[in-house]
């Protein structure tokens, strides 16, 4: 089944700091979002990117990606984004051509995500699963509490969530793409993952195991765990 990657690139990065849009921030020398859109067509399968650049960016991220050689068997395409990311991967699904069966939504700020990873997720869509989440053990305990009135107050902790039944989630999830519309039409909740909107349409959601390297660039601190692994990967 012909696959499609969005990718969701249109937020401004503010847990970062100041500066250019996440997406075009650089790592190793290169955009993170060229790292991302590589990190989709490295996968045989995927034949088509759908970048959601931010919204007054559209031309320069176009530029950039005619810049950055990709693999020949990949084309790509660039939209505009919005105000959130799930409106974001909404523009970018709105923007895919007929005939790709199964689409992945995977973030730009999740540049290093190995391509098997990627290829562990379609398999598991062309398995039969309408969506597949990439998936790993949290290594943290975690508490419910009650949130504080103002920043750094102490909160009362509500619960601690046996740990071993929870996952910490990654992208590229993957779809069976009339599934993942349906969800993006049907669900108007605010939503941290698309996954969680076709747990909404009452289907199932399937893991399968994720990976270190396909952490998110949210703070400072990730940019540098990210210059160090692309520095050993290039060893
Ligand atoms: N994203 C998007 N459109 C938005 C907001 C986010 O396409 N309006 C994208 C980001 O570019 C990123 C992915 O969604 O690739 C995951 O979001 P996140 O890590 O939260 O990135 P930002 O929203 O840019 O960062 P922050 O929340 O710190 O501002
Ligand atoms: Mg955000």
């Amino acid at each position: 089944a012909p696959t499609a990657a969005v990718i969701p690139a249109a937020g401004r990065g503010v847990r970062l700091g100041p500066g250019a849009p996440k997406a075009l921030r650089a790592l190793g020398g290169t955009p993170m979002l060229i790292h991302a859109v590589r990190a989709m067509a490295a996968s045989r399968a995927v034949s088509l990117v759908v970048v959601v650049a931010p919204p007054d960016g559209a031309p320069e991220v176009k530029s950039l990606l005619d810049a950055h050689a990709l693999p020949d068997r990949t084309d790509f395409l660039v939209v505009p984004g919005g105000e959130s990311r799930q409106e974001s991967v909404k523009l970018g699904l709105d923007a895919l051509p007929p005939g790709y069966d199964i689409v992945l939504v995977h973030d730009a700020a999740r540049p290093l995500v190995p391509v098997d990873t990627v290829d562990a997720v379609i398999e598991a869509v062309r398995d039969g699963a309408p969506a597949v989440v990439p998936a790993l053990p949290l290594a943290d305990t975690v508490k419910q509490v009650e949130p504080a009135g103002a920043p750094g107050e102490p909160e009362p902790v509500v619960a601690t969530p046996d740990r071993s039944l929870l996952r910490a989630v990654q992208t590229p999830q993957g779809f069976d793409r009339a599934t993942l519309v349906r969800a993006h039409e049907t669900v108007k909740d605010d939503v941290t993952d698309d996954a969680s909107m076709v747990e909404q349409l009452g289907l199932t959601v399937v893991t399968v195991p994720g990976h270190e390297e396909a952490f998110k660039v949210t703070r400072p601190l990730d940019l540098v765990l990210a210059e160090a692994v692309l520095a050993r990967r290039r060893l």
